[in-house]
């Protein structure tokens, strides 16, 4: 790598690097990222281990601390976001102005960026101590945060959170219980969640945490840095790709099924279509999360009455896909996104809210992202440049002398 900030101070010269994927914008020592062999490690270890061992909340500690948990910090750590799980009340009156229809991402950006003056800041407190309770904040939160509003939406009684149920679990009460009708809860399915979480824990300079961290360097507070993560993680081309593939494999499946037609839309030039759930800025090879992801697939699957069509044309495209030259030519593979909407439909998690449980899993890495960035003692304001192509020096022209 070469150093272009001495390189800009000898020469003059500035880089050109449209989307920066030719950039390095921090040194980071949380996640890394191996794209032509397909590694992802969060803190040294590989997510696989994290996928088959951990849970969200010991990984969240992960990524956040730099280290595992020992057991009793890991038990302080989970009693602390059933302390900060419950909701300010007149934050309900805040969700339910929202008007019908409203993004579920779209709101909880705008909540995220309010909670800090729904809790605003402590008395007496250093700042690393304030720090540990606003991240504590956040991540139970938001998860309580898109439970209320998935309740909201639907005109529903909203469910509070229990103190006796984990992280995962709580979540799926929240979202699915209700006085007409129980909710049973499935062991599998809070592994499942367990495993989606960690699996979108971090993933390096990605759009999202380039925003949280950008927004970050001008030394705004957290809460407001997170905020800017959801809007960025919203795109269709990011974090809204797990909802676009499931409309595509819908839309699919109500022409009749063969994604043949599909495939080759994707490949022409002349139709802006893509074939949403494929390719990735880093991975030039299969996505080692979707890997675990496509296997999860099948063991919550396995617990519904009645079998998901989409689940069968999701593999049939993947088969088209990685036989066709131009996907082969392309480096193109299936992504954490291909999957996930399969296994989320499977637990009941509507279409609408699939970013929203993406944003859950992303939130841990953002915020060991800013963390870093904020600790920083190389810390700079984020002001990337630009290579001017506008008109030369010219003079005002008088508006009667326009024409
Ligand atoms: N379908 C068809 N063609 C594709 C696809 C796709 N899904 N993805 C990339 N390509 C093609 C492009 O048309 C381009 O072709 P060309 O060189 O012949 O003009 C080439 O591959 C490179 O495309 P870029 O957009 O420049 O590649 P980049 O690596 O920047 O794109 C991205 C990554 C945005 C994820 C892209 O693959 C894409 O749009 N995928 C679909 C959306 C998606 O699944 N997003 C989720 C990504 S994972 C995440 O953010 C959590």
């Amino acid at each position: 790598a070469i150093d272009i900030q001495s390189l800009r101070k000898r020469t003059g010269l500035i880089t050109y690097d449209p989307g920066f994927n030719n950039t390095g914008s921090c040194k980071s020592a949380i996640t890394f990222m191996d794209g032509e062999n397909g590694v992802l490690r969060y803190r040294g270890i590989p997510v696989e281990q994290l996928a088959e061992k951990s849970t969200f909340v010991e990984t969240a500690y992960l990524l956040i601390n730099g280290r595992l948990p020992e057991q009793k910090e890991l038990t302080r750590f989970s009693v602390l976001l059933n302390d900060h799980s419950m909701v300010h009340e007149d934050m309900r009156t805040f969700f339910e102005n929202f008007p019908r229809g409203a993004h579920p991402m779209g709101i909880l950006s705008a909540m995220v960026n309010a909670l800090r003056f729904f809790y605003p800041q402590l008395e007496g407190l250093s700042e690393t101590e304030e720090l540990d309770i606003i991240v504590t904040r956040l991540i139970s939160k938001v998860r309580t945060m898109a439970a209320m509003s998935y309740k909201i939406s639907l005109g529903h009684k909203v469910v509070y959170p229990k103190p006796d149920l984990c992280y995962c679990a709580n979540f799926l009460n929240m979202m699915f219980d209700s006085p007409v009708k129980p909710y049973n809860l499935d062991p599998d399915f809070i592994r499942a969640l367990n495993v989606l979480w960690i699996l979108h824990g971090d993933h390096e300079q990605n759009c999202s945490t380039s925003a949280v961290r950008l927004v970050g360097s001008a030394r705004v507070n957290l809460y407001a840095s997170i905020s800017a993560g959801i809007s960025a993680l919203w795109g269709r081309l990011h974090g809204g790709a797990n909802q676009a593939v499931i409309r595509m494999m819908e839309e699919i499946h109500a022409a009749g099924g063969d994604v043949k037609p599909f495939v080759a839309r994707a490949r022409d030039k002349n139709d802006n279509f893509r074939l949403m759930g494929f390719g990735h800025s880093v991975y030039k090879t299969y996505d080692p999360r979707a890997k675990i992801i496509k296997k999860m697939a099948d063991t919550v699957q396995a617990k519904l009455d009645k079998s998901d069509p989409l689940l069968d044309i999701a593999r049939e495209l993947e088969e088209v896909a990685l036989k066709d030259p131009y996907f082969i030519d392309h480096n193109l593979y299936p992504n954490v996104d291909f999957y996930s909407g399969i296994v989320m439909r499977a637990m009941g998690i509507p279409t609408e809210m699939f970013t929203v449980m993406f944003a859950i899993g992303r939130l841990p890495g953002w915020i060991a992202q800013w963390k870093e960035c904020f600790d920083s003692p190389r810390w700079k304001l984020s002001r990337p440049r630009q290579i001017y192509i506008g008109n030369n020096v010219r003079d005002y022209t008088p508006i009667e002398a326009r024409t």
